[in-house]
Protein backbone atom coordinates (compact mmCIF):
# COMPACT_ATOMS: atom_id res chain seq x y z
CA UNK A 1 0.00 0.00 0.00
CA UNK A 2 1.21 3.68 -0.60
CA UNK A 3 0.66 6.57 1.86
CA UNK A 4 0.94 9.64 0.88
CA UNK A 5 1.86 11.96 4.26
CA UNK A 6 1.40 15.67 4.39
CA UNK A 7 3.12 17.47 7.15
CA UNK A 8 3.72 20.79 7.39
CA UNK A 9 4.79 22.58 10.58
CA UNK A 10 7.06 21.99 13.71
CA UNK A 11 4.67 19.36 16.10
CA UNK A 12 4.03 17.23 12.80
CA UNK A 13 7.50 16.65 12.38
CA UNK A 14 7.17 15.39 15.94
CA UNK A 15 3.94 13.18 15.77
CA UNK A 16 5.72 11.48 11.92
CA UNK A 17 8.66 10.08 14.29
CA UNK A 18 6.27 7.63 15.94
CA UNK A 19 4.78 7.00 12.86
CA UNK A 20 7.01 7.23 9.42
CA UNK A 21 9.49 4.73 10.10
CA UNK A 22 7.02 2.10 11.57
CA UNK A 23 4.60 2.97 8.50
CA UNK A 24 7.83 2.09 6.34
CA UNK A 25 8.18 -1.34 7.50
CA UNK A 26 5.56 -2.68 6.42
CA UNK A 27 4.22 -0.20 3.29
CA UNK A 28 5.33 2.52 1.19
CA UNK A 29 5.81 6.19 2.56
CA UNK A 30 5.96 9.44 0.07
CA UNK A 31 6.56 11.78 2.66
CA UNK A 32 5.48 15.51 1.69
CA UNK A 33 6.75 18.72 3.49
CA UNK A 34 4.44 21.44 2.44
CA UNK A 35 6.51 24.14 3.63
CA UNK A 36 4.39 25.81 6.18
CA UNK A 37 7.09 25.92 8.52
CA UNK A 38 10.93 26.25 6.79
CA UNK A 39 13.06 27.79 9.26
CA UNK A 40 15.48 25.07 10.24
CA UNK A 41 14.99 25.14 13.83
CA UNK A 42 11.27 24.47 13.00
CA UNK A 43 11.53 21.74 10.91
CA UNK A 44 14.76 20.11 9.06
CA UNK A 45 16.21 20.09 13.23
CA UNK A 46 13.64 17.45 13.93
CA UNK A 47 14.20 15.24 10.95
CA UNK A 48 17.97 14.41 12.29
CA UNK A 49 16.88 14.92 16.12
CA UNK A 50 13.96 12.35 15.76
CA UNK A 51 14.85 9.64 12.88
CA UNK A 52 12.45 11.12 10.77
CA UNK A 53 13.31 10.22 7.04
CA UNK A 54 14.16 13.50 4.84
CA UNK A 55 10.60 14.06 3.06
CA UNK A 56 10.56 12.69 -0.11
CA UNK A 57 8.60 16.49 -1.47
CA UNK A 58 9.56 19.79 -0.36
CA UNK A 59 6.76 22.30 -1.61
CA UNK A 60 8.28 24.84 0.01
CA UNK A 61 4.89 26.80 -0.05
CA UNK A 62 5.98 29.35 2.79
CA UNK A 63 4.15 31.98 4.86
CA UNK A 64 0.87 33.55 4.15
CA UNK A 65 -2.80 34.57 5.36
CA UNK A 66 -4.52 30.63 6.40
CA UNK A 67 -6.82 31.08 3.56
CA UNK A 68 -3.88 32.45 0.98
CA UNK A 69 -1.35 29.67 2.11
CA UNK A 70 -4.40 26.73 2.41
CA UNK A 71 -5.18 27.57 -1.16
CA UNK A 72 -1.18 27.56 -2.27
CA UNK A 73 -1.59 24.04 -0.67
CA UNK A 74 -4.15 22.79 -2.42
CA UNK A 75 -3.03 24.24 -5.58
CA UNK A 76 0.25 21.93 -5.64
CA UNK A 77 -1.42 18.67 -4.03
CA UNK A 78 -4.04 18.18 -6.37
CA UNK A 79 -1.64 18.01 -9.29
CA UNK A 80 1.24 15.64 -6.75
CA UNK A 81 -1.87 13.26 -6.12
CA UNK A 82 -2.52 12.95 -9.40
CA UNK A 83 1.21 11.83 -10.06
CA UNK A 84 1.49 9.73 -7.02
CA UNK A 85 -1.53 7.82 -6.81
CA UNK A 86 -1.45 7.03 -3.49
CA UNK A 87 -3.94 4.69 -1.49
CA UNK A 88 -4.23 6.48 1.20
CA UNK A 89 -3.40 10.47 2.31
CA UNK A 90 -2.57 10.74 5.90
CA UNK A 91 -2.19 13.79 7.99
CA UNK A 92 -1.81 14.74 11.71
CA UNK A 93 -2.95 17.30 13.86
CA UNK A 94 -4.59 20.94 13.06
CA UNK A 95 -3.06 23.28 10.96
CA UNK A 96 -3.67 24.58 7.51
CA UNK A 97 -1.31 21.86 5.89
CA UNK A 98 -3.60 19.36 7.56
CA UNK A 99 -6.48 20.35 5.88
CA UNK A 100 -4.85 21.10 2.68
CA UNK A 101 -3.68 17.62 2.63
CA UNK A 102 -7.22 16.21 3.84
CA UNK A 103 -8.90 18.41 1.41
CA UNK A 104 -7.33 17.65 -1.56
CA UNK A 105 -7.21 13.79 -0.40
CA UNK A 106 -10.80 13.92 -0.31
CA UNK A 107 -11.45 15.63 -3.79
CA UNK A 108 -9.21 13.20 -5.60
CA UNK A 109 -11.24 10.25 -4.28
CA UNK A 110 -8.15 9.56 -2.42
CA UNK A 111 -9.34 7.90 1.57
CA UNK A 112 -8.25 10.28 3.93
CA UNK A 113 -6.64 8.79 7.44
CA UNK A 114 -6.45 11.86 10.19
CA UNK A 115 -4.41 11.42 13.33
CA UNK A 116 -5.46 13.06 16.27
CA UNK A 117 -9.14 13.24 14.96
CA UNK A 118 -12.24 14.29 16.89
CA UNK A 119 -10.20 16.89 18.88
CA UNK A 120 -11.98 19.74 20.30
CA UNK A 121 -11.06 23.25 21.68
CA UNK A 122 -15.07 24.18 21.25
CA UNK A 123 -13.98 27.68 19.93
CA UNK A 124 -14.18 28.26 16.33
CA UNK A 125 -12.29 31.59 16.35
CA UNK A 126 -9.36 29.10 16.44
CA UNK A 127 -8.11 28.46 13.13
CA UNK A 128 -7.21 25.35 14.17
CA UNK A 129 -10.85 24.21 15.19
CA UNK A 130 -12.20 24.71 11.80
CA UNK A 131 -9.30 22.72 10.40
CA UNK A 132 -9.36 20.01 12.94
CA UNK A 133 -13.67 19.92 12.32
CA UNK A 134 -13.17 19.97 8.40
CA UNK A 135 -10.60 17.55 8.36
CA UNK A 136 -12.47 14.63 10.63
CA UNK A 137 -15.56 15.40 8.36
CA UNK A 138 -13.85 14.57 4.98
CA UNK A 139 -11.59 11.49 6.29
CA UNK A 140 -12.93 8.08 6.08
CA UNK A 141 -10.59 6.99 8.94
CA UNK A 142 -10.79 8.80 11.91
CA UNK A 143 -7.54 8.03 14.64
CA UNK A 144 -8.59 9.64 18.11
CA UNK A 145 -5.86 9.74 21.03
CA UNK A 146 -8.51 9.95 23.76
CA UNK A 147 -11.47 8.58 24.92
CA UNK A 148 -13.45 12.45 24.85
CA UNK A 149 -12.31 12.53 21.19
CA UNK A 150 -14.13 9.44 20.33
CA UNK A 151 -17.01 10.74 21.98
CA UNK A 152 -16.76 14.29 20.40
CA UNK A 153 -16.79 12.34 17.31
CA UNK A 154 -19.42 10.28 17.77
CA UNK A 155 -21.57 13.38 18.70
CA UNK A 156 -20.91 14.99 15.52
CA UNK A 157 -22.14 11.57 13.91
CA UNK A 158 -18.58 11.87 11.69
CA UNK A 159 -19.13 9.39 8.79
CA UNK A 160 -15.36 7.93 9.05
CA UNK A 161 -13.96 4.96 11.03
CA UNK A 162 -13.32 5.63 14.61
CA UNK A 163 -10.73 3.65 16.60
CA UNK A 164 -8.98 4.83 19.76
CA UNK A 165 -5.39 4.62 18.91
CA UNK A 166 -3.61 6.87 21.96
CA UNK A 167 -1.38 9.98 21.12
CA UNK A 168 1.27 9.52 18.92
CA UNK A 169 3.18 12.45 20.58
CA UNK A 170 3.38 10.28 23.87
CA UNK A 171 5.21 7.58 22.12
CA UNK A 172 8.22 10.49 21.09
CA UNK A 173 8.09 12.05 24.61
CA UNK A 174 8.51 8.79 26.58
CA UNK A 175 11.32 7.91 24.34
CA UNK A 176 13.53 10.84 24.83
CA UNK A 177 12.13 12.36 28.46
CA UNK A 178 14.66 9.77 30.03
CA UNK A 179 17.28 10.84 28.02
CA UNK A 180 16.20 14.31 28.09
CA UNK A 181 16.22 14.56 31.83
CA UNK A 182 20.12 13.76 32.18
CA UNK A 183 21.60 16.77 29.39
CA UNK A 184 22.18 19.64 31.36
CA UNK A 185 23.48 21.74 28.12
CA UNK A 186 20.30 23.31 27.49
CA UNK A 187 20.27 24.32 31.38
CA UNK A 188 23.46 25.63 31.06
CA UNK A 189 23.28 27.39 27.88
CA UNK A 190 20.03 29.07 28.93
CA UNK A 191 21.69 29.54 32.25
CA UNK A 192 19.25 27.95 34.94
CA UNK A 193 19.32 25.46 37.33
CA UNK A 194 17.20 22.50 37.21
CA UNK A 195 13.80 23.07 39.39
CA UNK A 196 14.30 27.01 39.15
CA UNK A 197 13.04 28.51 36.31
CA UNK A 198 9.36 28.22 34.19
CA UNK A 199 9.79 27.53 30.53
CA UNK A 200 7.79 29.24 28.83
CA UNK A 201 5.82 29.30 24.84
CA UNK A 202 3.77 31.20 23.05
CA UNK A 203 2.22 31.36 19.98
CA UNK A 204 -1.20 31.20 19.11
CA UNK A 205 -2.63 33.56 16.91
CA UNK A 206 -5.14 34.78 19.61
CA UNK A 207 -2.77 35.61 22.13
CA UNK A 208 0.04 37.38 19.94
CA UNK A 209 -1.86 38.42 16.54
CA UNK A 210 -3.53 41.50 18.46
CA UNK A 211 -1.47 44.52 19.92
CA UNK A 212 -3.47 44.82 23.15
CA UNK A 213 -3.84 40.58 23.97
CA UNK A 214 0.19 40.42 23.17
CA UNK A 215 0.40 43.58 25.88
CA UNK A 216 -1.29 41.47 28.26
CA UNK A 217 0.79 38.76 27.29
CA UNK A 218 4.16 40.29 28.28
CA UNK A 219 2.86 41.82 31.14
CA UNK A 220 1.92 38.48 32.56
CA UNK A 221 5.55 36.79 31.59
CA UNK A 222 7.38 39.62 32.74
CA UNK A 223 5.43 39.20 36.64
CA UNK A 224 6.38 36.16 37.05
CA UNK A 225 8.65 36.28 39.88
CA UNK A 226 11.11 32.72 38.79
CA UNK A 227 13.35 33.34 36.39
CA UNK A 228 11.35 32.45 32.59
CA UNK A 229 13.08 30.64 29.71
CA UNK A 230 11.00 31.32 26.71
CA UNK A 231 12.02 29.90 23.08
CA UNK A 232 10.54 32.52 20.82
CA UNK A 233 8.29 31.48 17.78
CA UNK A 234 8.73 33.52 15.12
CA UNK A 235 5.41 34.38 15.02
CA UNK A 236 5.72 35.70 18.11
CA UNK A 237 8.96 37.29 17.57
CA UNK A 238 7.21 39.39 14.63
CA UNK A 239 4.32 40.33 16.56
CA UNK A 240 6.47 41.73 19.71
CA UNK A 241 8.72 43.34 17.13
CA UNK A 242 5.83 45.07 15.40
CA UNK A 243 4.62 46.32 18.36
CA UNK A 244 7.75 47.73 19.95
CA UNK A 245 7.49 45.35 22.67
CA UNK A 246 10.58 43.42 21.81
CA UNK A 247 12.93 44.74 23.76
CA UNK A 248 10.86 45.19 27.14
CA UNK A 249 10.12 41.03 27.11
CA UNK A 250 13.91 40.36 26.53
CA UNK A 251 14.76 43.34 29.82
CA UNK A 252 12.63 40.55 31.91
CA UNK A 253 12.75 37.29 30.64
CA UNK A 254 15.45 34.98 28.80
CA UNK A 255 14.51 34.80 25.11
CA UNK A 256 16.46 31.92 22.95
CA UNK A 257 15.31 31.08 19.55
CA UNK A 258 13.30 28.11 19.21
CA UNK A 259 14.81 24.51 20.22
CA UNK A 260 15.14 21.47 18.93
CA UNK A 261 12.57 18.62 20.40
CA UNK A 262 16.50 17.39 22.69
CA UNK A 263 16.77 20.53 23.88
CA UNK A 264 13.37 21.35 24.85
CA UNK A 265 12.40 18.42 26.22
CA UNK A 266 15.91 19.09 28.85
CA UNK A 267 14.42 21.94 29.72
CA UNK A 268 10.69 21.09 29.90
CA UNK A 269 11.41 17.98 32.23
CA UNK A 270 13.95 19.54 34.54
CA UNK A 271 10.90 22.62 34.78
CA UNK A 272 9.41 24.07 37.88
CA UNK A 273 6.66 24.33 36.04
CA UNK A 274 5.45 25.48 32.12
CA UNK A 275 3.03 28.10 31.07
CA UNK A 276 2.22 27.59 27.16
CA UNK A 277 -0.26 28.09 25.02
CA UNK A 278 0.85 25.73 23.20
CA UNK A 279 -1.36 21.96 22.80
CA UNK A 280 1.63 19.83 22.43
CA UNK A 281 3.33 20.94 25.44
CA UNK A 282 0.59 20.86 27.65
CA UNK A 283 0.53 16.92 27.31
CA UNK A 284 4.32 16.65 27.29
CA UNK A 285 4.02 18.51 30.84
CA UNK A 286 2.02 16.28 31.84
CA UNK A 287 4.05 13.48 30.89
CA UNK A 288 7.31 14.67 32.24
CA UNK A 289 5.22 15.39 36.01
CA UNK A 290 5.44 19.26 35.59
CA UNK A 291 2.69 21.33 36.47
CA UNK A 292 0.96 23.35 33.64
CA UNK A 293 -0.73 26.88 33.32
CA UNK A 294 -2.10 27.33 29.93
CA UNK A 295 -2.00 30.60 28.77
CA UNK A 296 -5.83 30.02 26.60
CA UNK A 297 -9.45 29.76 27.90
CA UNK A 298 -9.66 26.44 26.52
CA UNK A 299 -8.12 23.23 25.68
CA UNK A 300 -8.79 20.49 23.92
CA UNK A 301 -6.65 18.42 26.17
CA UNK A 302 -9.19 18.44 28.54
CA UNK A 303 -7.84 15.34 30.94
CA UNK A 304 -5.18 17.26 32.18
CA UNK A 305 -6.95 19.75 33.46
CA UNK A 306 -9.39 17.31 34.80
CA UNK A 307 -6.73 15.33 36.30
CA UNK A 308 -5.32 18.52 38.34
CA UNK A 309 -1.98 18.86 36.46
CA UNK A 310 -3.15 22.05 33.95
CA UNK A 311 -4.94 24.95 34.67
CA UNK A 312 -6.53 27.52 32.56
CA UNK A 313 -5.89 31.32 33.03
CA UNK A 314 -6.06 32.88 29.28
CA UNK A 315 -3.90 35.91 29.49
CA UNK A 316 -5.55 36.44 33.75
CA UNK A 317 -1.69 37.62 35.16
CA UNK A 318 -3.04 37.18 38.58
CA UNK A 319 -4.88 33.64 37.50
CA UNK A 320 -1.65 32.63 36.07
CA UNK A 321 0.81 33.46 39.49
CA UNK A 322 -1.78 31.82 41.50
CA UNK A 323 -2.16 28.72 38.93
CA UNK A 324 1.92 28.50 39.39
CA UNK A 325 2.08 28.36 43.01
CA UNK A 326 0.13 25.90 43.66
CA UNK A 327 1.36 22.14 44.31
CA UNK A 328 0.25 19.16 41.81
CA UNK A 329 -1.44 16.28 42.57
CA UNK A 330 -0.04 12.86 43.14
CA UNK A 331 -2.16 10.77 40.78
CA UNK A 332 -0.70 10.72 37.02
CA UNK A 333 -2.66 8.36 35.35
CA UNK A 334 -1.75 7.58 31.61
CA UNK A 335 -4.00 9.52 29.48
CA UNK A 336 -3.42 8.91 25.98
CA UNK A 337 -2.06 5.87 25.55
CA UNK A 338 1.05 3.82 26.68
CA UNK A 339 3.47 5.15 24.06
CA UNK A 340 2.24 2.57 21.44
CA UNK A 341 0.28 4.81 19.58
CA UNK A 342 2.34 4.81 16.08
CA UNK A 343 2.26 1.31 16.03
CA UNK A 344 -1.67 1.25 16.76
CA UNK A 345 -1.73 4.12 13.39
CA UNK A 346 0.15 1.56 11.47
CA UNK A 347 -1.99 -1.55 12.67
CA UNK A 348 -5.12 0.68 11.62
CA UNK A 349 -4.02 1.59 8.42
CA UNK A 350 -2.94 -2.08 7.58
CA UNK A 351 -6.38 -3.61 9.28
CA UNK A 352 -9.07 -0.88 7.51
CA UNK A 353 -11.27 -2.60 4.96
CA UNK A 354 -11.10 0.45 2.27
CA UNK A 355 -7.31 0.26 2.85
CA UNK A 356 -7.48 -3.68 2.03
CA UNK A 357 -9.61 -3.33 -1.01
CA UNK A 358 -7.14 -0.69 -2.54
CA UNK A 359 -4.28 -3.14 -1.76
CA UNK A 360 -5.66 -6.29 -3.87
CA UNK A 361 -6.59 -3.21 -6.28
CA UNK A 362 -2.99 -2.85 -7.02
CA UNK A 363 -0.92 -4.67 -9.67
C1 LIG B 1 1.10 27.03 12.83
C2 LIG B 1 -0.26 26.38 13.02
C3 LIG B 1 -0.51 26.15 14.50
C4 LIG B 1 0.61 25.36 15.12
C5 LIG B 1 1.95 26.01 14.82
C6 LIG B 1 3.07 25.13 15.33
C7 LIG B 1 -2.05 26.97 11.43
C8 LIG B 1 -3.30 27.75 11.25
N1 LIG B 1 -1.34 27.25 12.52
O1 LIG B 1 1.07 28.29 13.47
O2 LIG B 1 -1.72 25.43 14.66
O3 LIG B 1 0.41 25.31 16.51
O4 LIG B 1 2.10 26.18 13.41
O5 LIG B 1 4.20 25.85 15.63
O6 LIG B 1 -1.73 26.12 10.61
N2 LIG B 1 7.45 31.94 10.34
C9 LIG B 1 8.81 32.00 10.21
N3 LIG B 1 9.48 30.87 9.90
C10 LIG B 1 8.86 29.68 9.69
C11 LIG B 1 7.48 29.62 9.81
C12 LIG B 1 6.78 30.75 10.14
O7 LIG B 1 9.42 33.06 10.39
O8 LIG B 1 9.56 28.68 9.40
C13 LIG B 1 6.71 33.15 10.73
C14 LIG B 1 6.14 33.93 9.56
O9 LIG B 1 6.18 35.28 9.89
C15 LIG B 1 4.69 33.47 9.53
C16 LIG B 1 4.40 33.27 11.01
O10 LIG B 1 5.62 32.79 11.56
O11 LIG B 1 3.83 34.40 8.95
C17 LIG B 1 3.28 32.28 11.29
O12 LIG B 1 3.54 31.01 10.67
P1 LIG B 1 2.33 30.04 10.30
O13 LIG B 1 2.86 28.77 9.80
O14 LIG B 1 1.34 30.76 9.45
O15 LIG B 1 1.57 29.83 11.66
P2 LIG B 1 2.13 29.40 13.09
O16 LIG B 1 1.88 30.52 14.03
O17 LIG B 1 3.50 28.88 12.97
N1 LIG C 1 9.03 22.40 20.74
C1 LIG C 1 10.36 22.36 20.36
N2 LIG C 1 11.11 23.50 20.51
C2 LIG C 1 10.60 24.65 21.01
C3 LIG C 1 9.23 24.68 21.40
C4 LIG C 1 8.46 23.53 21.23
O1 LIG C 1 10.85 21.33 19.92
O2 LIG C 1 11.33 25.65 21.10
C5 LIG C 1 8.21 21.18 20.52
C6 LIG C 1 7.44 20.70 21.72
O3 LIG C 1 8.24 19.84 22.51
C7 LIG C 1 6.25 19.99 21.08
C8 LIG C 1 6.03 20.75 19.81
O4 LIG C 1 7.21 21.51 19.58
O5 LIG C 1 6.59 18.66 20.74
C9 LIG C 1 4.84 21.66 19.96
O6 LIG C 1 4.74 22.48 18.85
P1 LIG C 1 4.02 23.89 18.88
O7 LIG C 1 3.90 24.39 20.27
O8 LIG C 1 4.71 24.73 17.89
O9 LIG C 1 2.60 23.56 18.24
P2 LIG C 1 1.22 23.01 18.85
O10 LIG C 1 1.47 21.76 19.59
O11 LIG C 1 0.64 24.11 19.70
O12 LIG C 1 0.39 22.82 17.64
Amino acid sequence: MRVLTVIGNRPQFVKAGAVSTRLREVHEEVLVHTGQHYDDELSTVFVGELGIPAPEVQLELGSGSNTEQTARMLAALGPLLDEQRPDVVLVYGDTNSTLAGGLAGAQAGIPVTHVEAGMRSFDRRMPEELNRVLTDHLSSLLLAPSTSAVENLRREAATGAVELVGDVMVDVALLVQPRARRDDAPLRAAGVDAGEYVVATAHRAGNVDEPRRLEELVELLLAVPDTVVLPLHPRTRARLEAAGLLDRLAAGVRLLPPVGYLAFTALLTRARAVLTDSGGVQKEAYLAGVPCVTLRDTTEWVETVRHGWNMLVDLDREAALAALGRTPPVQRPALYGEGDAGTRVVEALTRHPFLRAARSASP
